[in-house]
């Protein structure tokens, strides 16, 4: 930044602290006034800690908070909002059963002679969503709508609120290519208007495209600041990690092994709540030794055609079909049977199904597991050896704080991933099923995660990897089956097929 000018927002030797941990420990930022900021940088650096402060839902314990020169001392994120600024979280805040129009009032009513004037509110939340395209069904359940669309109300409420400076945690984990496009394009509108952003990520792709600047955190400090256009994704993968990071793994090809991992024949499903795409006759087989990708934009049946091989009893899920894990036909198993066989989950939503976020990282390792011989004995579960294995994992997989007891929500994002790929690889599994396995992972992580596949197919696996990056498939699969609207429309063997005619079969080409 070139001197004289004062910063939009500046941070100066932030401190917080959780316990032993340092989580901030003397952050310096400057953002310049209308300009996309990056910030990056491994899990648990402590991203979203800076961001919390800035917002007032932290409270740092030493340091200052500028505004356009003026120090800020925030005793809640009212008071952040009062100054015009507004965050959209790694894990959206709203209320689902209530409707988008109610989870932009909450908390923010218009109000007329003591009544809510939800006409007024209406009428402005229109005319700002026309200014921006951001089209929304207003009176939906938030929960129905899909996650681009909560992610376009998120961002509605803040530019409600008049939020002169925005920050974004993470915004794009969880949106296909098209809807992070479509993001962009309306924080580069943003941008023109002044506004200044803050976009917390993890894509280097992102930050490359769309950033003017970026800052990079490592282990609660920054370690650098510097011009997107005078770096490139190998320099800030380094800076991120503090060695040289190999972006863009080279795989070898498979051998695989005749016998099948899972088969899948005609598999289809009917009905379920909330499902815009069902499965339409989805036959396909994983050999031992074979990585097979599903490839798609999120939304047209990944998630049900895992949930239909996992959950075949589901009633929800009223399937046709067979499944056959490791030469069984699961069909009318229950999941922990299934899983018994040998299969390990990465599952797509870890604080759903990977994980209880409430309970102890040491219990959290055992999740699954706890009918092992390894850790159980006549019934009862050896809490030495437990404890012993947890923190040989812990270590091995770098989870961060290496804290078996701090409960697993607590960690931060990546480090609950790093935790569920810990306790699923340890199952030494005949068949692996990776839903979104690098999701909000840094680049080493996924480097890491992504040797872990490899090295599980080559000791006789065979994994299933369901994944909305394309470059994750491209680089992993084996074979490619390409996903739309619930059916397989395309099949590619390693190395033949582009990302681009990728993306245009994902599009329904
Ligand atoms: N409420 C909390 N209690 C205890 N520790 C916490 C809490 N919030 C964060 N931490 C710890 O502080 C550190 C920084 O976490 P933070 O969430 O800021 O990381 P991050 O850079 O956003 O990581 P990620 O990329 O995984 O989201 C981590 O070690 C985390 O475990
Ligand atoms: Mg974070």
């Amino acid at each position: 930044m070139t001197s004289g000018q004062t910063p939009a927002v500046e941070l100066r030797e932030l401190t917080k602290r959780f316990g032993g941990v340092a989580a901030n420990a003397g952050v310096n930022l400057r953002v310049k006034a209308g300009t996309i900021h990056g910030v990056i940088g491994e899990n648990g650096a402590g991203k979203s800690t800076a961001m919390k402060l800035l917002y007032g839902m932290l409270r740092p314990d030493a340091g200052d908070i500028l505004l356009g020169g003026t120090r800020c001392n925030w005793a809640s994120p009212a008071d952040a909002i009062a100054r015009g600024i507004g965050m959209v979280h790694q894990h959206f805040m709203l209320a689902g059963p209530y409707s988008a129009l109610d989870n932009i009032l909450l908390g923010a009513e218009p109000v007329r002679r003591g009544v809510i004037d939800r006409p007024a509110a209406r009428r402005k939340l229109e005319a700002l969503a026309g200014q921006y395209g951001l089209s929304v069904d207003w009176d939906r359940p938030i929960e129905e709508l899909p996650v681009g669309v909560q992610q376009r109300v998120e961002i509605l409420k803040l530019l409600y609120r008049d939020a002169r400076i925005l920050i974004l945690d993470e915004p794009t984990a969880v949106l296909t290519p098209q809807e992070t496009a479509s993001l962009f394009e309306n924080l580069r509108k943003l941008r023109a208007e002044g506004k200044t952003i803050l976009l917390v990520t993890h894509k280097l792709k992102d930050v490359m495209s769309f950033t003017d600047r970026v800052t990079v955190f490592r282990a609660g400090k920054v370690t650098g600041e510097v011009a997107t256009a005078q770096t490139d994704p190998q320099e800030l993968a380094n800076l991120m990690v503090g060695r040289k990071v190999v972006l863009g793994l080279h795989v070898p090809p498979a051998r695989p092994r005749p016998e099948p991992a899972l088969e899948v024949a005609k598999l289809s499903l009917k009905g379920g709540a909330g499902s815009r795409h069902r499965l339409a006759e989805v036959s396909f087989a994983v050999r031992r030794r074979e990585i097979v990708g599903i490839a798609g934009v999120e939304g047209n049946g990944q998630s049900e055609l895992v949930q239909a091989i996992l959950h075949p009893r589901e009633s929800r899920c009223r399937t046709a079909g067979v499944v056959r894990v490791l030469g069984r036909e699961v069909t009318s198993w229950a999941p922990r049977k299934i899983r018994e066989l040998g299969v390990a989950v990465i599952p797509e939503d870890r604080l759903l199904e990977g994980l209880l976020p409430e309970r102890p990282v040491r219990e959290n390792f055992l999740l699954g597991l706890q009918r092992s011989r390894a850790f159980s004995v006549a019934g009862f579960i050896d809490s030495q050896r437990l404890s012993e294995a947890a923190s040989v994992a812990v270590k091995e997989y770098d989870v961060r704080p290496p804290d078996l007891d701090l409960p697993a929500g607590k960690l931060s994002g990546g480090n609950q991933q790093k935790l569920i790929v810990a306790r699923e690889f340890q199952r030494q599994p005949s068949l692996l099923i990776a839903a979104q396995p690098t999701r909000g992972v840094d680049v080493g992580a996924i480097e890491f995660i992504h040797q872990r596949i490899v090295a599980a197919r080559d000791g006789g696996a065979g994994v299933l990897l369901v994944s909305s990056e394309l470059d994750e498939v491209l680089t992993l699969s084996d074979r490619i089956l390409v996903m739309y609207e619930g059916r397989v429309v395309a099949e590619f063997e390693r190395g033949r097929v582009t990302e681009r005619e990728l993306g245009l079969k994902m599009g329904g080409a």
